[in-house]
């Protein structure tokens, strides 16, 4: 029995993959690698030195996935595959819904009929909008503000009518707040196309000599320092509560959302100056006008996720700002050159099967 993880190959999926490989779970991984490198699946397999299948499919495809569940024993999927980015959501938003929507709509129609019900679905904390009360909880209003946010609000309900439809389903929607940090091995992380759009990415590399200064979206905000509040979350702790989500769905059945967050906000400042206290470089910043859409302040209450689901978030923002950094100093170039570090490692061999790939590791 295995368990599939759609976009394995990108930022979450990828320390996931880690987490349940460790956690002694058989995986399949599908992925397009629209937003992400295979590379990263070939570093999971150097870190646990564990094999798994790895299909380049396009979820899209239903022929091609389907032939996914054909080859393999799935009992449960963990579904991350999705684009992310507002901005180009909100250019493209036919695009998004198509790949966020109507992808997710073809695996749930494969799933149904392989009789596979149990789901994990990467939702994220967009779905709040613009929250005007902290902690924010599971039952607070619902009303994203992008095309972005709305493919994730609309295939949350979605699925809540699946589960209406048939009770045998079991859906965690994991809402995702902010996650940043990397393995510790610093072997993976995240790894953006072009000038990131996201905070610590952007941190890193301008700590790096890439970019030359950060531009922070506004000081006059309702916080302690004027900049936004954001619930950043270590990625590998984040990745420990797909572990768990994946125990509930296998339990009980129904469909509920969570908050994986660690419960404390943090403005960009502050981050800004947690990074530098932990490295130890300087972080030049200019001032400029807010983003449009910006929440003022956004973190989590996630007692619903330690109270049913075990989980809690363990590490703390020194050991984010650290791991973060540790990935883009031995990755400046993320996953488009080999680290020195890796060089060190045994590299991983390639095995082309039937349209599969498998990866061993070389002893
Ligand atoms: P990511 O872009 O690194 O990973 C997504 C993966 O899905 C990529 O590997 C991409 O190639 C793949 N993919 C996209 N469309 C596909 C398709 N049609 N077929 C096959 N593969 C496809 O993003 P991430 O940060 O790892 O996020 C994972 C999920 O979590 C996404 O659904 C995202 O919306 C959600 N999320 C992310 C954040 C965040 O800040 N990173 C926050 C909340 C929610
Ligand atoms: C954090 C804070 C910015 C960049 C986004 C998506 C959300 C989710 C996570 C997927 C804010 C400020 C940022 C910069 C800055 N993704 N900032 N300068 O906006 O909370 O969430 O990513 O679901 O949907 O909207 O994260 O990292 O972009 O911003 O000052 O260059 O940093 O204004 O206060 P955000 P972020």
């Amino acid at each position: 029995m295995a368990v599939l993880i759609t976009g394995g190959a990108g930022y979450i999926g990828s320390h996931t993959c880690i987490e349940l490989l460790n956690a002694g779970y058989e995986i399949v991984v599908v992925d397009n690698y629209i937003n992400s490198k295979q590379e990263s699946l070939k570093r999971v397999g150097i870190i646990t030195g564990k094999d798994f299948k790895i299909y380049n499919v396009d979820l899209l495809d239903a022929v091609g996935l389907e032939n996914v569940f054909v080859e393999n024993n799935i009992e449960a999927v963990i579904h991350f595959a999705g684009l992310k980015a507002v901005g180009e959501s909100v250019i493209l938003p036919l695009w998004y819904y198509h790949n966020n929507i109507t992808s997710t709509v073809i695996l749930c129609n494969i799933m149904k009929r392989f009789d596979v019900k149990n789901l994990v679905f990467s939702s994220s904390a967009t779905v709040y909008g613009i929250p005007d009360r902290f902690p924010v909880s599971e039952g607070f209003p619902l009303r994203a503000m992008n095309p972005y946010g709305r493919t994730k609000l609309m295939i949350e309900e979605i699925l809540r009518d699946l589960y209406e439809s048939d009770h045998s389903w079991s859906i965690a929607l994991l809402r995702y707040f902010n996650p940043i940090g990397a393995h510790g091995s610093g072997l993976i992380g995240e790894d953006p196309n072009g000038i990131p759009n996201n905070l610590m990415p952007f941190i890193t590399q301008v700590a790096v000599g890439k970019l030359n200064e950060l531009s922070v979206y506004g000081n006059n905000y309702p916080t302690i320092d004027g900049t936004g509040v954001r619930d950043y979350i270590h990625v590998v702790d984040l990745a420990a509560g797909h572990v768990r989500a994946l125990e509930k769905v296998s339990k009980f059945t129904g469909v509920d959302a969570f908050n994986l967050g660690t419960g404390k906000g943090y403005s960009v400042l502050e981050l800004v100056s947690a990074f530098e206290k932990a490295i130890g470089i300087n972080i030049p910043f200019k001032i400029v006008n807010p983003r449009p859409g910006d929440a003022p302040i956004c973190f989590a209450d996630p007692s619903k996720a330690k109270r049913e689901l075990g989980w809690v978030a363990e590490k703390d923002i020194e050991e984010m700002c650290e791991d973060s950094w540790r990935w883009q100093a031995n990755n400046p170039n993320g996953y488009n050159n080999h680290s020195e570090l890796l060089a060190e490692i045994e590299s991983p061999r390639l095995l082309k099967n039937s349209g599969d790939f498998l990866f061993n590791r070389v002893h």
